[in-house]
């Protein structure tokens, strides 16, 4: 395992990874994921796939060096859906080895992020600035509040920058409550206009009562956001250096 590994988060700190898919699979990668994994890059389009193994890849490369266990030997599964009991669509989970971990995986297009704490539930998201049909998409996703934010601004570019952001804090939100996009999403107020941290509340969410969810910088034009139980006091949220990153980012060919 890399050298110089971050120690694991406790549950007052949240640490943030990012990184780049390259556009043909890596087999390094691929030789890291369990037989689901695998079977499920063979069901994707090359780009799609590639973009698949290498974030999976990374979350094992993670997770692992934090626990100092070789990424192959990790059990990753997830929890029952809050919202029906499935096993089939709920959030992921580290199965063994055993530990507190927590952790979060958003892809947008060859960019992933990761967030990783302990002990407390939370939600990341990942966007690209891709475009969105601003006529139609916002009146089925926003509530009242966030569309009145929305269309008092004075043009399409502030206006697309405020539906991302509420876009990312609300699947953030829907991620660390584990019941993902199918909520109702016009009842999630978000409060897009203003910077954050905000506290969301919402009856329909299993779990923790209320969330606390900011916007994340990732350096790049994506838009990002991190959600957490509000229950719980605000983490330090950091983006772990260390030597011989690329050893577990993964190179971009
Ligand atoms: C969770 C969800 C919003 C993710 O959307 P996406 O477009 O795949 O977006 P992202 O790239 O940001 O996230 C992908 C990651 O989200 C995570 N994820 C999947 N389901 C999740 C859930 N229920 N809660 C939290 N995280 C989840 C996984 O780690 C996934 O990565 P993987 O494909 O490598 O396993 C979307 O899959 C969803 O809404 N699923 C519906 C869940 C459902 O059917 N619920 C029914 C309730 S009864």
């Amino acid at each position: 395992m890399t050298s110089g590994f971050p120690r694991p988060p406790d549950s007052g700190r949240v640490h943030l990874w990012r990184g780049r898919a390259p556009t043909e699979v890596d087999h390094a990668d691929l030789a890291v994921l369990a037989a689901a994994e695998q079977a499920r890059f063979r069901a994707m389009v090359p780009t799609a796939g590639a973009r698949y193994a290498r974030s999976r890849s990374a979350v094992r490369r993670i997770l692992g060096g934090y626990l100092e266990e070789p990424p192959e030997s990790l059990a990753l599964d997830r929890m029952a859906c809050p919202g029906c009991g499935s096993a089939e669509h709920g959030p992921p989970i580290l199965v063994h080895p055993h530990s507190q971990l927590t952790f979060s995986l958003s892809r947008s297009a060859d960019n992933w992020l990761l967030a990783v704490s302990a002990g407390r539930l939370i939600g990341v998201d990942l966007e690209d600035a891709a475009a969105v049909d601003l006529d139609l998409v916002p009146p089925m996703v926003m509530a009242p509040a966030e569309l009145d934010a929305f269309r008092s601004l004075p043009d399409d570019r502030e206006r697309r920058q405020l539906f991302l952001r509420a876009w990312t804090r609300k699947e953030a939100v829907l991620k660390a409550a584990g019941i993902g996009l199918v909520a109702p999403l016009r009842e999630i107020d978000v409060q897009p206009a203003v910077d954050g941290p905000v506290r969301v509340a919402h009856s329909s969410l299993s779990g923790a009562p209320a969330w606390t969810v900011q916007d994340v910088a990732t350096g790049s034009a994506d838009m990002a956001a991190l959600a957490w139980q509000a229950d719980l006091p605000p983490a330090e949220i950091s983006w772990p250096e260390m030597a011989g990153w690329q050893e577990v980012a993964g190179r971009v060919s």
